[in-house]
């Protein structure tokens, strides 16, 4: 069998699931009746987002000039959120084809995405697309392309994705340049079998099913299999090829893509990065022959956020949405915790603040549950006088700050790609950052990559954003985790008439303690209803107040009901309200609706 493995990489929104599309239909994947724009997108949420967010398998069978072969593409997302993603897939396969946007040429997610694939020795097959385009600049993003992986323009396939041109001009690419799996035991029955999972998936009746990248051997359906980390047996219930959707086979053997539904339903048994092999009864044996293959490095979450069922009783609900979730999203990780505004949720750790946000979605739509998800904050890091070091994920870990004497946070490298003719813009925005300059790197004459330093806090709140506003969407960025740095950091406390609310409390730094102190007293003054008396919002740093607002109190008109006479029942009414403002007053109880702390969650 002539196998060819390979993925589509790119900047987000480059046309990988249109390229995708086009190759389905050349090699009649799926019939044309049967296309749609994006076929690989298989969720409604990516396809109403116009974004990927799993990467996504199909093997294609191409005849070229008579010779018969399989084509096992991945498609991958684009954003660097979802870049774990895109790792993934670059370990089940031999080639990659990079896509660049002529109209934008090279990004950060190009660079970014090329270098994991350099990475992995992948064979790189270039590619320039929507050359359809009114605004493509077809020459410029070739020179780029070329200058930037040191090849001949001519070695670019120039395409549009959209209208299908040039797009055979791929397949021939990947055919002949990239290498055919190396096989050394496929096809012997008897032969060690090892696969490495990739990626799974939950099936209520198969048990997980898990996407393999087979490396050595075969493995057939009924056969008993045994996945190594975990140190678990299983049985393969079925085994098949992505059509993309699953199409069963008698067997799978080395070189291919494909799954095996291990008929396992235990949460955390079966893990991407693992190796399934075939259960012997020395398997287990640490001294056995079969060795597990190198797997990935598990992706660290910065960004955390709290999920909470909107009704309490959906809490067990939510625990398992989310362990089923993690089968699907390898870098998605919770653990439970509970508030007393809120109940009990979970803390959930991300890769950024789109996957909280593709998540806390995924949740509400594959599961049914309503749910609060609270602001993405990174993660902290603090050491106290005794040089204990512990994480911080919510202000409410924050210890009181006699006791800290050291807090670090996340730091960055940041990389921004902008045309020069935006560069002022860009400068003038990250002029008001928290960013430290490094470099500036230059590609071609009209394009400037600006490495900064800087804490990823600045980052998740909306720095992409602003960089597609200023620079119209010609910008780019991608970031990587350097470490752990000092950062003068403290708690800002909300206090409402008097008590602290500690679901509204917030890690910020010292200096804008103040002005981000008001803002929340501003916002809280807003959303809170009107009292039956003047109820203070306080915003605290160390238990100094350094902000503060006034909820006026808002009378009941008790007596409307009332018409004309009786004088001495409206007295009664007024002294009862009195009475009952006092009684309040003294409790200095504010009813806050759970309303309000959704809102004040979302600002
Ligand atoms: P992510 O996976 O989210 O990173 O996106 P993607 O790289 O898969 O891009 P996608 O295929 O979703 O295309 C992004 C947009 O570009 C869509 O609106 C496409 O219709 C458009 N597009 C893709 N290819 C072409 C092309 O050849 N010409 C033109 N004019 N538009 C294209």
């Amino acid at each position: 069998m002539n196998i060819r493995n390979f993925v589509i990489i790119s900047h987000i929104d480059h046309g990988k699931s249109t390229l995708a599309d086009r190759l389905l239909e050349i090699t009649g994947t799926v019939a044309k009746e049967k296309m749609r724009p994006q076929f690989l997108d298989m969720m409604d949420l990516e396809r109403e987002k116009g974004i990927t967010i799993k990467m996504q398998p199909v093997r294609m069978n191409y005849e070229k000039e008579g010779i018969p072969f399989v084509l096992n593409l991945i498609d991958t997302p684009g954003h660097v959120d979802f870049s774990y993603e895109v790792s993934r897939s670059l370990a089940a396969v031999e080639g990659a084809v990079l896509l660049v946007d002529a109209t934008k040429g090279i990004q950060a997610q190009t660079l970014a995405n090329l270098e994991l694939a350099r990475h992995q020795n992948l064979e790189i097959i270039a590619a320039v697309n929507k050359i359809d385009s009114a605004d493509a600049r077809v020459e410029d993003a070739v020179h780029e392309m070329s200058n930037l992986l040191n090849i001949g323009d001519d070695e670019i396939i120039k395409i549009s994705a959209k209208l299908g041109t040039n797009v055979s001009q791929i397949l021939t690419a990947v055919i002949e340049k990239v290498p055919p799996p190396k096989i050394e035991n496929s096809g012997n029955k008897n032969q060690p079998f090892r696969a490495l999972i990739f990626d799974s998936k939950f099936d209520a009746f198969k048990g997980v099913i898990a996407y393999v990248r087979v490396i050595d051997g075969t493995i057939s359906q009924g056969e008993k299999i045994y996945l190594m980390a975990t140190k678990t047996e299983g049985f393969v219930k079925e085994v098949g090829f992505f059509r993309p959707e699953f199409s069963p086979q008698q067997m799978i053997a080395a070189g291919e893509i494909g799954y095996i539904a291990t008929g396992i339903k235990e949460a955390g048994r079966v893990r991407v990065g693992d190796t399934i092999t075939r259960f012997t009864p020395e398997i287990a044996d640490p001294n056995s022959s079969i060795k597990p293959l190198a797997g990935y490095r598990e992706p660290k979450s910065m960004v955390f956020a709290s999920l909470y069922p909107e009704n309490p009783d959906d809490y067990d609900l939510l625990k398992d949405g989310l362990n089923k979730l993690r089968l699907n999203d390898a870098a998605l990780n919770f653990e439970a915790e509970s508030k007393r505004a809120l109940g009990r949720g979970f803390r959930c750790g991300f890769l950024g603040t789109l996957h909280a946000e593709i998540i806390g979605e995924r949740i509400r739509r594959e599961f049914g549950l309503n749910i609060i998800v609270s602001t993405p904050q990174v993660l902290y890091k603090a050491t106290d006088n005794n040089d204990k070091e512990f994480f911080i994920f919510s202000s409410s870990d924050w210890p009181d700050s006699g006791l800290i004497k050291e807090v670090q946070e996340p730091i960055v490298r940041l990389e921004v790609m902008t045309p020069s003719n935006y560069l002022g813009r860009v400068l003038e925005l990250l002029s008001h950052m928290e960013a430290k300059y490094i470099e500036t790197k230059y590609f071609g004459s009209s394009k400037n990559l600006l490495i900064y330093e800087m804490p990823l806090r600045e980052v998740i709140v909306g720095f992409y954003d602003n960089l597609k506003g200023v620079t119209q969407g010609y910008a780019s960025m991608n970031y990587e985790v350097l470490g752990f740095r000092p950062a003068d950091l403290v708690k800002l406390d909300v206090l409402i008439a008097g008590r602290q609310e500690e679901a509204f409390s917030n890690i910020v730094p010292r200096d804008k303690a103040y002005s981000e102190g008001s803002k929340i007293v501003k916002k809280l003054k807003e959303v809170l209803p009107p009292q039956l008396f003047s109820v203070a919002l306080q915003a605290a740093v160390g238990g100094k107040i350094i902000a503060r607002e006034t909820i006026r109190a808002k009378g009941k008109d008790v007596i409307a009901p009332l018409y004309g006479g009786d004088y001495t029942r409206k007295r009664k009414l007024l002294e009862i309200q009195k009475k009952g403002k006092k009684e309040l007053k003294e409790k200095g109880e504010v009813k806050i609706p759970p309303r309000v702390f959704l809102e004040m969650l979302k600002r």
